[in-house]
């Protein structure tokens, strides 16, 4: 059984699907493992710790030759996959809905595709999901990407020139992301407060010293849709929303986003209007750009300054912080592959009925399966 390592491609991604220690690992369940040269350099990992820790090195070709397996962070170049082996594993983020023709070609490969962020938030899957080890760090990054353009301290001090006042922090989306932007920002010394559709987050801001802000108003909503996301809201949801938050974002010297819908644009929550309200030298993290973005003017890639306001929108959050991201990543993959594990055909194995399997298989025996992108 051969696992393969692959080296991204994209450009801005540095991180890797596997670290020395899962490869340890893997080659402790009984695999062997080819790394692509350079695989971890953006993830500071050298070729010399994979060989340390037992894996073959070599190029594209010679990684992808005959393996069973292929390990990446997202989905490699359908023509960057020649000769790979029937039936081989593609086990990656494979962004499935925004890489529709991609998935074609997976199929038309022959390979089976399995897409990790389609992981069901199942207790037992909880270790396997990429979407939570990511997103975590995201909203660790995005506090100090914040800080970092701000031209002003977080925390309350008292010198003896006088005092500066702690920097007033809003979250917009308490999912993974949110709960940890609220940490980090408590941690530096903000005043900070939040928001979500779902109510159950409220319990979980205020456990972190943290303000809820929520619409009271509109009855009968939970926000709460499958599998623990966040649904679409009414009309009058929304407007009761925007109310709110207008009032309250003018008060704010930081706004961070993060509210995400699952297979639907991000909403958006901060328009132009709210963002010439904040004063000159606040700041707005929209980490949802590359979801079509929480903010106005928000661009994917770049810091803008609109009305005095720097809204910023770094892609790829995660790849940021690659060494931790990717330790998490290639436990992710890890705890996938090894709970799938079957000893005697010495590699992992989805039974037939599994909710795991049919939730992340995209492509089997040259057919698109999933039937989430049945149209
Ligand atoms: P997400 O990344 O899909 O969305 C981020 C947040 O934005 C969510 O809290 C969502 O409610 C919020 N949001 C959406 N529309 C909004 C709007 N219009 N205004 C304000 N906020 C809005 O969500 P994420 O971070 O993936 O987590 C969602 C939930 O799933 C959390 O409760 C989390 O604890 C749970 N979860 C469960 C797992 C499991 O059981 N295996 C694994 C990971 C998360």
């Amino acid at each position: 059984m051969k696992l393969a390592l692959l080296a991204e491609q994209a450009a801005g991604e540095r991180r890797v699907a596997a670290t020395p220690e899962t490869v340890k690992k893997l080659i402790g369940l009984g695999a062997d493992v080819a790394v692509e040269a350079g695989a971890g350099a953006g993830a500071s990992i050298d070729d010399a710790a994979y060989a340390a820790a037992g894996a073959g090195i070599g190029t594209r070709a010679q990684t992808i030759a005959d393996a069973d397996i292929l390990l990446g962070v997202a989905g490699p170049a359908p023509d960057s996959l020649a000769g790979v082996k029937q039936g081989a594993w593609l086990v990656a983020g494979l962004n499935p809905s925004g890489e529709r023709a991609r998935v074609d070609a997976y199929a038309a490969l022959g390979i089976e595709a399995l897409a990790m962020e389609w992981m069901p938030r199942i207790t037992r899957a909880q270790s396997m999901d990429i979407l939570s080890s990511q997103a975590n760090l995201a909203g660790y990054k995005a506090v100090l990407d914040a800080a970092a353009e701000y031209g002003r301290a977080f925390p309350m001090m008292m010198t003896a020139a006088g005092t500066i006042s702690a920097a007033r922090v809003f979250v917009m989306g308490v999912g993974v992301a949110g709960l940890q932007a609220i940490a980090t920002a408590r941690r530096l010394g903000a005043q900070v407060s939040a928001t979500d559709v779902r109510s159950a987050t409220k319990e979980q801001i205020q456990s972190l010293g943290a303000k809820p802000v929520f619409v009271e108003k509109v009855a009968g909503i939970e926000g709460e849709g499958a599998g623990g996301y966040a649904g679409e809201m009414s009309a009058e949801y929304q407007a009761a929303q925007a109310e709110l938050v207008s009032a309250h974002i003018a008060k704010q010297d930081i706004v961070i986003t993060t509210a995400l819908i699952p297979g639907r644009p991000a909403p958006r929550l901060v328009s132009d209007a709210q963002v010439a309200s904040m004063r000159p030298g606040s700041v707005i993290v929209d980490l949802a750009v590359e979801q079509g973005g929480n903010v106005e003017g928000a661009v994917a890639g770049e810091v803008v300054v609109r009305h005095g306001v720097k809204i910023v929108g770094h892609r790829n959050v995660p790849s940021r912080l690659a060494a931790d991201a990717s330790a998490l990543f290639a436990r992710n993959l890890f705890n996938f592959l090894s709970a799938y594990w079957d000893k005697d055909a010495g590699r992992p194995v989805l039974p037939a009925d599994d909710e795991v399997g049919e939730a992340i298989r995209l492509t089997r025996n040259g057919q698109v399966v999933n039937p989430r992108l049945a149209d």
